[in-house]
């Protein structure tokens, strides 16, 4: 069996910590290094969380700390209504943190492990994209050296959403355009998992309540950790769930089949009212358009099958 070796870059974060037991437990996925980021929280949250999900769910796994700010905007507002206070949901922790950061930076790291293992590594980035610049801005040549890139982040309109940060832009694309932009005009394989399906696919409090019944300490936590969360949902205006968001990009490294994509340049505006908003020139259209025509196709997906997607996620879980 191929296994995908992958580097989670993340900003845990409820949904991001959902993810990584996800990817703890898959047959098929080895997690070679969990790299953290501002954005749910502060860098010093996200990496103290990071530790502990490692300790708890992926033990040895080199945690490292990454950027605490995007390139050139200044960070964005704390969200403690959205993730808590402490950024995963204000659980009472069980467990003690056995895991120490590695002393390396985030980007430094992903250089060194792309080096080390040409052709195999999958980036898969849930959170502002600012560790990926940084490394493609230390060594550019790791792009041809990465097996993938699978972003959780974005929104194409195919549902009639363009954000959930702003009215034009998905959280992690409006925690670092200039990142987001970078990221997706390098010359690797990118892969877009956006709100276009991250908004299909619903964790409902009937389907969270299965896990924590019947999926042992792994369910048992999705459960406790998804609880205010869920309640961040319902004050959004949504009934009884959460969107599987970060969940939905690592389900894409395993089971692409089970979504629709679409192949095409994407910018990402930088600034003014809509930054963060992403744009993708769809390989079908035929218009001249010089911003988009010099740079490398990414997969967007535009559809999902969900309910298989969520059932990989039961069947990961419960073993
Ligand atoms: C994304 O934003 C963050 O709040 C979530 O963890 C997810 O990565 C969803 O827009
Ligand atoms: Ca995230």
């Amino acid at each position: 069996m191929t296994k995908h070796k992958i580097i989670y870059d993340t900003d845990p974060g409820i949904d991001d910590a959902i993810a990584l037991v996800f990817q703890a437990r898959h047959p098929q996925i080895e997690l070679v290094g969990i790299t953290s980021v501002f954005g749910n929280a502060d860098i010093d949250t996200t990496t103290a969380n990071a530790l502990y999900l490692a300790s708890r769910f992926a033990p040895g796994v080199p945690v490292v700390r990454g950027a605490a700010a995007p390139l050139r905007h200044p960070p964005p507002a704390p969200i403690p209504h959205i993730h808590g206070k402490d950024g995963l949901g204000e659980i009472s922790r069980t467990g003690h943190v056995s895991q120490q950061e590695d002393g390396r930076a985030a980007h430094r790291f992903i250089v060194e492990m792309v080096r080390a293992n040409p052709g195999e590594i999958t980036l898969l980035a849930v959170g502002p994209l600012t560790n990926l610049a940084l490394a493609l801005r230390e060594d550019p040549d790791i792009a041809r050296l990465v097996r993938e890139v699978v972003v959780m982040g974005g929104a194409f309109g195919v549902g009639g959403e363009l954000g959930n940060a702003t009215p034009a832009a998905e959280a992690n694309m409006h925690g670092d355009p200039d990142a987001a932009d970078i990221v997706f005009g390098a010359a690797w394989k990118v892969s877009i998992v956006g709100l276009d399906v991250t908004h299909e696919t619903v964790m409902t409090t009937a389907f969270l309540a299965a896990l924590r019944d019947s999926a042992g300490d792994a369910g048992r936590f999705v459960w406790d950790v998804s609880r205010f969360y869920e309640r961040f949902h319902a004050d959004d205006g949504m009934s009884r769930g959460i969107y599987a968001h970060d969940y939905s990009a690592a389900a894409f490294v395993v089971a692409r089949e089970l979504y629709t994509t679409r192949s095409g340049p994407v910018r990402v505006l930088t600034d003014g009212i809509a930054a963060g908003l992403t744009v993708q020139k769809p390989a079908s259209m035929r218009a001249p358009a010089p911003d988009w025509d010099t740079r490398p196709p990414c997969d967007a997906c535009i559809g999902v099958d969900a309910a298989a997607v969520l059932d990989l996620f039961t069947r990961t879980l419960r073993g």
